[in-house]
């Protein structure tokens, strides 16, 4: 049975955001870049920063006591080597726009209650990639920042299989295009995703060298076809934001992309059949609600079960990597790669 909490951990949930909010007002105004180069006293972080002393001394002070800063002898403020490596722009293992992006879902989750009582979000369509063109930036390229990490390490989990053609549908910046491409040799790979996204994916492409194997291009995964004869079709971190129609709409038609025997892959963070674990997830459900009304999380139970109906078959559950994360592969069978009708509805 599991151990009650008690009164510290309880407040504790209950301050949560008093943590989170430091970390990312503290990145929002560049504190981190601004101590980059060395330890600053107050004033000069203020000036910076462009706030008020005070403001910044309270900042600086509670961002001392999370370990994200350490205060020298001099009394002058200094990045800890955590906030060096991961909250500074310029390290190469940066996280600063996945945390402002964290910052802006902050809006959504804040009203989590009312989009409880409503069963959809607040603000639909606010979180989604439209005409914002530095959210959608922050939360292209702040995704790769967070995936390039462990993506190689899915494409490691199962064999290549001589593969040539791989489909990432609402494959974003690209990352596991590159992971894959790197992983398994003799793959090329086209990223398919909304307009804005592609422009960034072709520049995360370039700049990783692989502009010769992977290509980018515009496609709406609710009603276009993804192509065709393709060795695996990846969706990865997709399925969440839509509902069960979609998602066998979606693994529909990328069966239909598959050559005979070819794969699809679908990677991402599921619950596990209790629904209560990992923790991780359920709190994924809850942002799929807050933020992209259809989207839920899914146990690889009825994951398994809606690529079943897409026409896949020999459904396998791998492990990944990351802890909560999961990646199932189903495979066509027989003539053309087709799917039965309950596949491709739009
Ligand atoms: C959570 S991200 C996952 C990106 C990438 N596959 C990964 O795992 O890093 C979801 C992706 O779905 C894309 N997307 C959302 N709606 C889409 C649509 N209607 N058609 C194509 N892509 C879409 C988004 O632009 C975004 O790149």
């Amino acid at each position: 049975m599991a151990l009650d909490l008690g009164l510290t951990q309880v407040s504790q949930l209950a301050f949560g955001y008093w943590h989170s909010q430091v970390l990312i007002a503290a990145v929002e105004l560049s504190v981190f870049d601004a101590l980059a180069d060395g330890p600053l006293g107050v004033e000069e972080v203020a000036e910076r920063c462009a706030v008020p002393a005070d403001s910044a001394l309270r900042l600086l002070d509670a961002a001392t006591a999370l370990r994200l800063l350490v205060r020298d002898a001099d009394g002058g403020y200094a990045n800890s080597r955590t906030a060096e490596r991961l909250l500074t722009t310029g390290s190469p293992e940066s996280l600063v726009r996945w945390v402002r992006v964290m910052g802006r879902w902050y809006q959504p989750w804040g009203r989590l209650g009312q989009a409880l009582e409503q069963g959809h979000a607040v603000e639909d369509r606010s979180e989604r990639l439209t005409d914002d063109p530095a959210y959608v930036e922050d939360f292209i390229l702040g995704m790769h920042e967070y995936n390039s990490r462990t993506a190689e390490a899915v494409a490691r989990a199962l064999p290549a299989e001589g593969a040539r053609r791989l489909i990432d549908v609402g494959g974003g910046a690209g990352s596991y295009s590159i992971a894959f491409c790197r992983v398994w040799e003799g793959l090329r790979a086209e990223v398919v995703d909304l307009a804005p996204v592609v422009e960034l994916a072709g520049k995360v492409i370039g700049e990783a060298g692989l502009a010769d194997r992977i290509t980018a291009r515009t496609g709406d995964y609710y009603q276009d076809a993804f192509g065709t004869d393709a060795d695996v079709v990846l969706l990865s971190n997709v399925l969440h934001q839509e509902s069960p129609e979609n998602c066998l709409s979606i693994l529909g038609r990328s069966a239909a992309a598959l050559r005979p025997g070819g794969r699809v892959l679908v990677h991402g963070h599921f619950l596990e059949e209790s629904r209560t674990a990992p923790v991780f997830t359920t709190l994924h459900n809850l942002s799929a609600l807050a933020l992209w009304s259809g989207g839920r999380s899914y146990t690889t139970d009825e994951m398994a079960e809606l690529m079943t109906a897409a026409g896949l078959s020999d459904i396998e559950v791998l492990p990944t990597a990351e802890q909560s994360a999961r990646l199932l592969v189903g495979r066509t069978a027989g003539a053309a790669g087709s799917t039965d009708s309950t596949g491709t509805a739009g």
